[in-house]
């Protein structure tokens, strides 16, 4: 009887740290969502229509013995996805799951391990590559606890880079493009490395020199804009070709200017019209804001609220409300291929947000969140 309980109460401490908070309810093997205009990439049905969740998977059973969600008329998306944020401590689910956000996509978090620990039963889903890979002397070479021994001075190194990871487990590489490198031929060996093992790359790239090398390495995601020039033509239409895509994080870059004290056309100038001339290009966009709170970063976007921001900023830039509410469900989750979620279909992960206004007709109605579901489990 003590053993047991003894036992018991090891148990409870040991999971405390990857257990639901307190404010999620345990998953109802069933549950149907009443009254709602359902998304379906294109637009908002609309009827008024009823979604049923069994098993945390959308489902197309019948619904009478089914607990109700009344939706009153509110508006029901695929929850969102960050494609970009930097996730070191697990209570950084939290806000995100609270501002509509149920996948984020670390970009950085080392050790992967610590990054796989957050994952529990309800709480936002995380996906992340590790490390980046960098070379010694880059921006983020000197991070506490970087390690050092993974740096990628050259080709054979890169291959080494990419073997650990999938050691590791990671869901995708990341590397970081910085005026120490790596260089050209690096970067390809690390990109032919990564496909071998079927990962997707992503680089880190805020020059137009970094973006052109990126596109010629045929890495598959371009994360940030460049900052110090607008994207040429023949680059834009070379990313268009090889089928890349990007994640622009414009609030991230707007945030970095503004707090470096960069000229304050930079941003328009530079980050949005590069943004814009790849949107008019058709390079799809997946959304996401680098939110982090590492000290060492010029800016620290707030976890959860800056998706919002950066709706308001591609709107602004151009990009229509319904490629914005796109880029942070079913193109984001196209560009990393996690294709069991993204879409409010039948078989897809419940993972569904629900707002009390349209955020079609007016974006910032993304933020008037009455429910959240996770895999079918709701707060
Ligand atoms: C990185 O460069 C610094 C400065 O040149 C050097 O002292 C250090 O040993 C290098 N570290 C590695 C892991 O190569
Ligand atoms: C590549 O870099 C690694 C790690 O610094 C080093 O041990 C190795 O000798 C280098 N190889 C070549 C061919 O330069």
């Amino acid at each position: 009887m003590l053993l047991s309980s003894a036992l018991i109460t090891l148990w409870a401490l040991t999971t405390t740290a990857c257990d639901l908070p307190a404010h999620i309810q345990r998953r109802a093997d069933k549950t149907a969502i009443t009254n709602v205009h359902v998304y379906d990439g294109t637009q908002f049905s609309t009827d008024l229509k009823t979604v049923v969740i069994v098993g945390g998977l959308i489902s197309s059973a019948a619904v009478t013995d089914a607990p109700t969600v009344d939706g009153q008329g509110g508006y029901l998306a695929p929850g969102f996805i960050d494609s970009h944020c930097h996730l070191t401590s697990c209570s950084f689910l939290t806000p995100l799951r609270q501002y509509g956000i149920t996948t984020g996509l670390d970009m950085g978090t080392f050790p992967y391990s610590s990054l796989k620990a957050c994952r529990a039963n309800g709480a936002t889903d995380v996906r992340g590559p590790g490390p980046a890979a960098t070379v010694n002397g880059s921006a983020i070479s000197g991070l506490p606890g970087y390690p050092t021994s993974d740096f990628i001075p050259n080709s054979s190194a890169a291959a080494k880079f990419v073997a650990k990871r999938v050691v590791d487990g990671v869901d995708y590489i990341k590397v970081f493009l910085d005026p120490a490198g790596p260089d050209a031929q690096t970067l390809s060996a690390l990109v032919s490395a990564a496909h071998i093992a079927g990962k997707l790359v992503i680089a880190h790239a805020t020059t137009v020199a970094d973006y052109q090398k990126a596109t010629a390495a045929k890495v598959d995601i371009l994360t940030h804009v460049p900052v110090d020039a607008p994207l040429d033509a023949a680059t834009v239409n070379a990313i268009k070709s090889n089928g890349q895509r990007v994640v622009p994080t414009l609030f991230m870059m707007k945030s970095i200017l503004t707090n470096t004290g960069a000229p304050p056309n930079f941003y328009v100038q530079n980050a949005q019209e590069s943004l814009s001339r790849m949107y008019k290009a058709g390079i799809p966009v997946a959304t996401g804001t680098d939110a982090n709170n590492n000290p060492f970063i010029p800016a620290n976007p707030p976890f959860g609220e800056s998706l919002h921001e950066e709706f308001e900023l591609l709107v602004q830039a151009g990009v229509s409300t319904k490629d914005v509410i796109n880029g942070a469900t079913s193109i984001a989750a196209s560009t990393f291929r996690i294709n069991d979620r993204g879409a409010i279909k039948l078989g897809q992960r419940a993972d569904l947000v629900l707002l009390g206004a349209n955020p079609l007709t007016d974006i910032t109605n993304s933020r008037s969140i009455k429910k959240v579901w996770v895999q079918g489990v709701s707060s």
